[in-house]
């Protein structure tokens, strides 16, 4: 078992990443590429730029992932490539190049969810951690409560019925005028420490709602109101505000965090609830996805955990944001148990399109 070493490819949205890891879990290598100046430069993700940008640079990625693991790909026992969910002009990226390795070295190809690769990591992190578990996903573009019975066999608690925390953090710090080089998730939580997070009055979403789906349309509402309200001109940069001015972003900045993680907490305390009743021998919660690099959304949650007595799992930061590692591991887990593809045809391995 030890012996697996399997290369994951992650394309799925603006990050190219490749990473290879050991059956028993030893990361030999991991690269990720980011798109972050196209997407501070535009303001978002266009799929066909996105698709361009990750076929300009997909094949040095995996080079590289291989180049530090001191590997070729003759030394490699399969293939991980995420599948799905995003953006299909991105994804076939990613799946193209996972065929031609594939093909050309006649290994396996493993198919891998975006999402369940997010639950998972947390197992190569915390080799305690058993099924059934519960995983609260949170990132860009997905917010999902997960009951997991067991490899493949998962029940959704909850899921958004808008935007995803992530979004909300992310137009935030845009509307405030911060940094968004990196994304915005990191900037709104720096500019927070500043801020009184009990001075601006946000209500929590869905409140009335007794189940365990999630809202952020109508709180990055709120925040924009509160922008204009208080006149605060998002192309003054931070740096260059008055300090008056950049009180103000920090208080609504603290003040938007804290009550998106009340949502959070709220919904996650129902789910160990209704969790604990389908699967008593639940003992922890696993909380991944970009947003869970958040070190107030880990504190808040393990307060909400520790009340059940369960362990809260948070992946590293470099593991909780768009990975390869986590793509190859969720591929060791699927190839241990048969759930992998032939090799594809070395002479033409694009001809599933
Ligand atoms: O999982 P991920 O890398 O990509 C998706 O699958 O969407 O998540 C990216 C999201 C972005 O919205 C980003 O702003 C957010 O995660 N994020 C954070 C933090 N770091 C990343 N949000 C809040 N606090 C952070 N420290
Ligand atoms: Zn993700």
């Amino acid at each position: 078992d030890d012996d697996l070493v399997v290369l994951g490819i992650e394309t799925s949205c603006d990050d190219t990443a490749a990473a290879i890891v050991r059956g028993n879990g030893e990361i030999l290598s991991q690269v990720v590429s980011s798109q972050a100046d196209l997407l501070a430069r535009y303001g978002g993700v266009a799929p066909k730029m996105a698709e361009e940008a990750h076929s300009q640079v997909i094949d040095q990625v995996v080079q590289d992932a291989l180049d530090k693991a001191s590997l070729t790909e003759r030394e490699l026992s399969a293939v991980a490539v995420t599948i799905g969910p995003g953006l299909s002009l991105c994804l076939r990226v990613g799946v193209q190049k996972a065929r031609r390795v594939a093909g050309s070295f006649n290994l396996p190809i493993i198919s891998v969810h975006h999402m369940e690769a997010h639950a998972l990591v947390a197992r190569l992190i915390e080799k305690e951690l058993q099924f059934p578990f519960l995983a609260l996903l949170i990132s860009g573009g997905h917010n999902l409560l997960v009951l997991a019975h067991d490899l493949g066999h998962y029940t959704q608690l909850g899921t958004t019925i808008d935007d995803a925390i992530g979004e909300a953090f992310d137009k935030t710090a845009k509307w405030l005028g911060l940094d968004m080089r990196k994304s915005g998730g990191p900037a709104v939580e720096q500019l927070a420490q500043e801020g009184d997070a009990e001075s601006v009055r946000f209500s929590i979403p869905m409140k009335q709602h007794k189940d365990c789906n999630f809202s952020y349309a109508g709180l990055k509402t709120q925040v924009k109101l509160a922008i204009a309200s208080r006149n605060i001109d998002a192309k003054v940069p931070l740096s260059c505000a008055s300090s008056l001015d950049r009180s103000s972003r920090a208080d609504i900045a603290a003040s938007f965090q804290r009550v998106a993680v009340l949502h959070l907490e709220e919904r996650c305390e129902r789910a160990v609830e209704w969790a604990l009743k389908i699967e008593p021998s639940i003992k922890h919660l696993v909380v991944s996805g970009g947003v869970a690099s958040n070190q107030y959304v880990r504190a808040r949650l393990d307060q909400v955990v520790q009340k059940y007595s369960l362990q809260l799992v948070c992946p590293p930061p470099n593991l909780c944001t768009d990975n390869g590692v986590m793509i190859a591991w969720t591929g060791i887990e699927n190839f241990r148990v048969g759930r992998y593809d032939p090799p594809p045809p070395a002479n033409d391995p694009d001809d599933f399109m």
